[in-house]
């Protein structure tokens, strides 16, 4: 695996796998990777010819209060565990590097980048797209590789790809859990033993959710109420949002779910914030 920290190597790197007429399948991530990266880097190898992987912690994405300096940085194991998966490309470039002095261009989704995490994390969305538009416009994919979990994050990048035009198809991978159920993520190390039981309200109040749109349920109203009597008896857990969207506007739904319908979590156990998600899909 070649490990590469500018982006005018990686423009030759990739020149190179594109004059032999190679496909490039690419997974942005910021390190501290987990089962869920890695089965993103799975699906690129079994579709793509090169894998390629970053591995940067944006800092635009974190707001002045969050947890952008006790991030997880565990880069020697991640670079162990890309190596064991065959990646041919692993892009891990200086914050000066992807952040020239004096840069003052950023990518902003209006609308979908304000809802959701974008409400109660103002600019995160807009960290977001700036630095996935950088490493499109450095690594040039054909495909790209984004998980479900962060299915706003989903949202806004698919926006920003057919906005911008950008020729890159954007894959989607199915949420991985740990076996009782709680979301993979790279924050869930900041868990104590008895905050890793009091998360898994958020997968609870998604199956509440679930079990009662299965029943029959389709008031949006009664379903957000479902999840919300699921919290309060998590009295460890304070709620960011329960919310019954569009799956690509993020736009609440009013009146009954009559199209697939994304119900979204997000909450703090202690001093961490975590998300959750399900897709709720009516019966024709
Ligand atoms: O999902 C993430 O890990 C990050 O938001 C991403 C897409 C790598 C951009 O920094």
């Amino acid at each position: 695996m070649l490990t590469i920290t500018t982006a005018h190597q990686m423009h030759s790197a990739v020149a190179g796998f594109r004059k032999a007429g190679r496909t490039i399948g690419f997974v942005p991530t910021m390190g501290a990777l987990h089962d869920g990266h890695l089965s993103l880097v799975r699906a690129a190898r079994a579709q793509c010819d090169i894998v390629a992987v970053s591995i940067f912690v944006n800092p635009t994405q974190f707001g002045p209060t969050e947890d952008l300096a006790k991030y997880p940085r565990p880069f020697e194991r991640d670079h162990a565990l890309l190596e064991a998966e065959g990646v041919e490309l692993l892009f891990a470039p200086s914050v000066e590097e992807m952040y020239p002095a004096r840069a003052t261009t950023f990518v902003n989704v209006e609308g979908p980048s304000e809802r959701l995490d974008g409400k109660s994390r103002p600019g995160h969305f807009r960290g977001v797209t700036t630095v996935v538009a950088k490493l499109f416009n450095i690594v040039t994919p054909d495909r790209a590789y984004f998980g479900q979990k962060d299915a706003a994050q989903v949202a806004v990048i698919r926006k920003m790809v057919r906005d911008l035009l950008f020729p890159v198809e954007i894959i989607v991978g199915p949420i991985v859990r740990e076996a009782d159920g709680l979301a993979m993520s790279s924050r869930n190390v900041y868990l104590s033993p008895e905050q890793r039981k009091q998360a898994l309200v958020l997968r609870r109040a998604l199956d509440a959710v679930e079990e009662a749109f299965c029943s029959g349920q389709v008031d949006p109203t009664v379903l957000h109420e479902r999840a919300h009597q699921t919290f309060a008896a998590e009295p460890a857990a304070v709620v960011d949002y329960i919310e019954l969207v569009d799956t690509d506007t993020l736009e609440p739904i009013t009146g009954r779910i009559k199209l697939p319908t994304l119900c979204a979590v997000a909450a703090k156990i202690g001093n961490t914030r975590l998300i959750d998600n399900t897709v709720l899909h009516p019966r024709k």
